[in-house]
């Protein structure tokens, strides 16, 4: 049985990143969900699922879902990238919208991506203007943590990608071979 491989899903590229220094680090391929074939993910005893965060979703989350009686035996663990800083009630939030019955016992880590819109398609940069009015409507001392995030980004490029940051996910897959 080999031991990990790592799925994502990545629009802008920080998903992705992540995952290609975790395959790196982990000595394990690393594909994309829409390329994943179940039947070749089973052969994994591990399977790290990672994808960035539209509008609270995860993205790629839908293939665990989707095939989670055929992987529920496996050892499963998530990694979500976001702009927003990284705080407990945000990964409360994204658990509690994802994260249901059976699939509550799967560890999800947060990881800060990217912003870049310059290189956002028009539909994201409009979707994004969207938001930055309506929450230009609330006191800044009332925006939630992804709110202030988003409005201190619109406008900018940022990139918060850090491989460091991926310590505790190798530490937490890495200690059942050890
Ligand atoms: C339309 C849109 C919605 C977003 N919604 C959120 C969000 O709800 N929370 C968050 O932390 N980041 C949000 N982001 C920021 C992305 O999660 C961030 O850019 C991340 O790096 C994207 O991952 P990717 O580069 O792998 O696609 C949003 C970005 C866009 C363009």
């Amino acid at each position: 049985m080999n031991k990990f491989i790592v799925l994502y899903k990545s629009k802008y590229g920080a998903a992705k990143r992540y995952a290609l220094w975790l395959a790196e680090a982990l000595g394990c391929p690393a594909i994309e969900t829409k390329q994943a074939k179940i039947s070749d993910v089973e052969q994994f005893d591990t399977i790290i699922l990672g994808g960035g965060i539209y509008a609270g979703g995860i993205a790629g989350i839908s293939f665990l879902k989707k095939n989670y009686e055929r992987l529920k035996n496996k050892s499963l663990l998530v990694y979500a990238v976001g702009a927003s800083p990284f705080s407990e009630d945000g990964v409360a939030q994204l658990r509690n919208r994802h994260f249901r019955g059976d699939l509550q016992k799967i560890p999800l880590f947060y990881l800060r991506g990217a912003w870049n819109e310059t290189k956002m398609s028009w539909s994201d940069r409009t979707l994004c203007a969207i938001l930055k009015k309506s929450i230009a409507k609330k006191t800044p001392q009332d925006y939630a943590p992804w709110e202030k995030a988003l409005m201190d980004a619109i406008g900018t490029d940022c990139d918060w990608t850090d491989k460091e940051s991926l310590a505790p996910i190798i530490g937490a897959v890495s200690h059942k071979y050890t």
